[in-house]
């Protein structure tokens, strides 16, 4: 055979060689290791483990109650019953186990509650599921909460 037809069959060759040689290396010795499945197969045996052990970031509303009982009824009979702790509070993860309550967030702003609660202003989105104000209008001078309870925004029961 003419050297411009071996030329580039011996370079597919060395680049094939090398495929092999690299997946040797780098394909992970649990990898694969429950038969011949392609199908279920494909996947790193030890990477199911670790997602178990993968640390949840948040704890459920169940979990705070446990100590914060007062919030916890008052929320639950409150408009807000849906919302989770973490979700105005952060992750709860190293909370109270580190002994550091201030690993809890204690937002006082109003950016807390407009994220909610802010009229986006476009047709069909204002009084919609939630009650929304105009952030540049509704007792811009004051943090919301110094009106309304966070843990129980109840209008009815506004003082
Ligand atoms: C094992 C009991 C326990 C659990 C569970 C618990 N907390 Fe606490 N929490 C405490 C203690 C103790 C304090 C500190 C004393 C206090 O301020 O009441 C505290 C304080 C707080 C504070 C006030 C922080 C500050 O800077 O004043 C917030 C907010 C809070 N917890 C939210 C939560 C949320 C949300 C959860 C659920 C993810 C939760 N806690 C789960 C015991 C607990
Ligand atoms: C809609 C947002 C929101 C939700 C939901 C929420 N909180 Fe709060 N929480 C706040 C804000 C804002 C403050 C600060 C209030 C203040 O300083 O007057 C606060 C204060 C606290 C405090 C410290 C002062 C206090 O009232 O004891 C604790 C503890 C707390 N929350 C626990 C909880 C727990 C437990 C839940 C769930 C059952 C929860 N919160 C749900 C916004 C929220
Ligand atoms: C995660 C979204 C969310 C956040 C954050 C949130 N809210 Fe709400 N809020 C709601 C929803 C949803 C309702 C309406 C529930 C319903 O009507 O069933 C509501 C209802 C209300 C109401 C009307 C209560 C009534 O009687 O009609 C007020 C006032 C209110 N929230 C104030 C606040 C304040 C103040 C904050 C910040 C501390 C806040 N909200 C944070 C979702 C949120
Ligand atoms: C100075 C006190 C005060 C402050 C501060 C305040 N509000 Fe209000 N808010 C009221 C009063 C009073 C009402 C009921 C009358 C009304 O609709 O204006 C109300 C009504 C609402 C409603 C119900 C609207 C509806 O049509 O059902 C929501 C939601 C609300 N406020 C959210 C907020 C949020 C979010 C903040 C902070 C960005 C905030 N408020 C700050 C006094 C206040």
């Amino acid at each position: 055979m003419k050297s411009h037809v071996l030329r580039p069959l011996w370079v597919a060759i060395a680049f094939v060689a090398l495929v092999l040689l690299a997946r040797y290396f780098l394909v992970p010795d649990d990898f694969g290791v429950h038969g011949e499945s392609f199908t279920y197969n494909f996947y790193r045996a030890g990477n199911v483990q670790e997602w178990k052990d993968f640390p949840v970031k948040f704890r459920g509303t169940a979990v705070c109650v446990d100590c914060h009982s007062e919030n916890g009824e008052m929320l639950a009979a409150s408009p807000h019953a849906a919302i989770q702790c973490e979700n105005c509070h952060g992750p709860g993860r190293d909370h109270p186990e580190t002994g550091e309550p201030d690993v809890m967030i204690l937002d006082r702003g109003r950016a807390l509650c407009l994220r909610c609660h802010a009229d986006l202003g476009y047709a069909g989105t204002s009084r919609a599921a939630i009650p929304s104000i105009d952030p540049v209008r509704h007792n811009v001078d004051s943090a919301c909460i110094e009106c309304h309870a966070p843990h129980n925004p109840d209008l009815e029961e506004m003082e």
